[in-house]
């Protein structure tokens, strides 16, 4: 039987390749929802990253559905209940982009610190202004990491050796797991309370979201740096955006925002927040894990076999 796979956000190469040995491949990317619904019911799995939105009206039309993979590890695009009470097999590919993403956290903490893309804006208009850009220095601040699954763990190891003291919140990872990597685990209060650089990587789930509002950012230090690669959501903007303009908040980080592309948000305004189009998992290394990875789980599922990331 030749099964028919729709590719509706940019896939890397290497993963359509695989896809093709096995059948026929249609990529068609930016897509509306109505577009979808009208075309899922031809094809047999879908394959998203995080642009295409599979909600519960695309799923119910994919009447031909067995699979949906996700190239990366964030879910939150796919209505995963509807899938499941369909019965069609939801995979993601986390690990294949855990480096891009810290090792862009470690980027934006760096650039934070030091005003770097304030600073070539500056040089580039003509300005040469030193004492303007006066940063500061990462060597023995507290950062604060909630969330530390993957992503997090690498940051930490990271961080420490730039000799920061890593402090860390993750209801589901143990102390002593924390410890072995040389990181405390604090309550959540306490790591708001000591961090001076917080940075975000958990999902953006119930618990998760606007989990940094204006009472959690008012318990927190004066001067407190935020950094968020993880989801858009998990801080709230408008909190975060005063904050910054009250000066509590020194400065932000931000490659994730609560809409995609955040064209009417308040913190695209400020001098002390820097930001990227989410491009956390954007590497070419990072895109080619995670799309052979999806298409090896799509084939799998598609003949009778199991996917690894469930
Ligand atoms: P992961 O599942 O390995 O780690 C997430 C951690 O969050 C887990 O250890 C989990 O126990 C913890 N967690 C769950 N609920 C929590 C809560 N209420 N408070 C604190 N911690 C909680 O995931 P990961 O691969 O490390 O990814 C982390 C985040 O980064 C995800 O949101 C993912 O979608 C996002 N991500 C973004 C990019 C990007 O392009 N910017 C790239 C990759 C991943
Ligand atoms: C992810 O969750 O993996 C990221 O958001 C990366 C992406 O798909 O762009």
């Amino acid at each position: 039987m030749n099964y028919r796979v729709l590719v509706s956000d940019p896939l890397a190469e290497e993963g359509i390749d695989i896809l093709k040995e096995f059948c026929d491949v249609d990529v068609n990317t930016g897509l509306t929802e109505d577009q979808l619904v009208a075309i899922i019911g031809d094809y047999d799995a879908l394959l998203v990253r995080s642009g295409t939105e599979v909600t519960a009206r695309v799923i119910d039309a994919g009447t031909k559905l067995k699979f949906i993979g996700r190239a990366g590890a964030g879910v939150d695009n796919i209505d995963t209940e509807a899938a499941t009470r369909r019965g069609i097999v939801v995979a993601n590919a986390p690990e294949g982009n855990t480096l891009a993403a810290t090792e862009h956290t470690m980027a934006m903490m760096l650039s934070l610190a030091r005003n770097i893309p304030q600073a070539t804006a500056s040089l580039k208009k003509g300005e040469w202004k030193r004492s303007k850009f006066m940063g500061v220095e990462l060597n023995d601040k507290v950062l604060g990491i909630m969330g530390f699954g993957r992503i997090g763990r690498e940051v930490a190891k990271r961080a420490q050796a730039m000799q920061m003291k890593c402090i860390a919140y993750d209801p589901f990872i143990t102390r002593e797991r924390a410890a072995s990597l040389g990181v405390e685990m604090v309550p959540l209060d306490e790591l708001f309370r000591r961090a001076d650089v917080i940075t975000v990587h958990t999902p953006l789930i119930k618990e998760t979201r606007h989990v940094i509002n204006d009472k959690t950012i008012a318990t927190m230090r004066d001067g407190v740096r935020m950094i968020n690669c993880a989801r858009g959501g998990i801080i709230d903007e408008k909190a975060l955006a005063d904050a910054i303009a009250s000066g509590k908040v020194a400065g932000a980080a931000l490659d994730v925002f609560e809409n995609e592309p955040p064209t009417d948000s308040p913190l695209l305004n400020l001098d002390r927040v820097i930001v990227t189009p989410h491009l956390g998992a954007s590497t070419v290394e990072a895109q080619k894990n995670v799309a052979v990875s999806v298409a090896n789980q799509c084939i799998s599922v598609l003949s009778g076999g199991a996917a690894k990331y469930v």
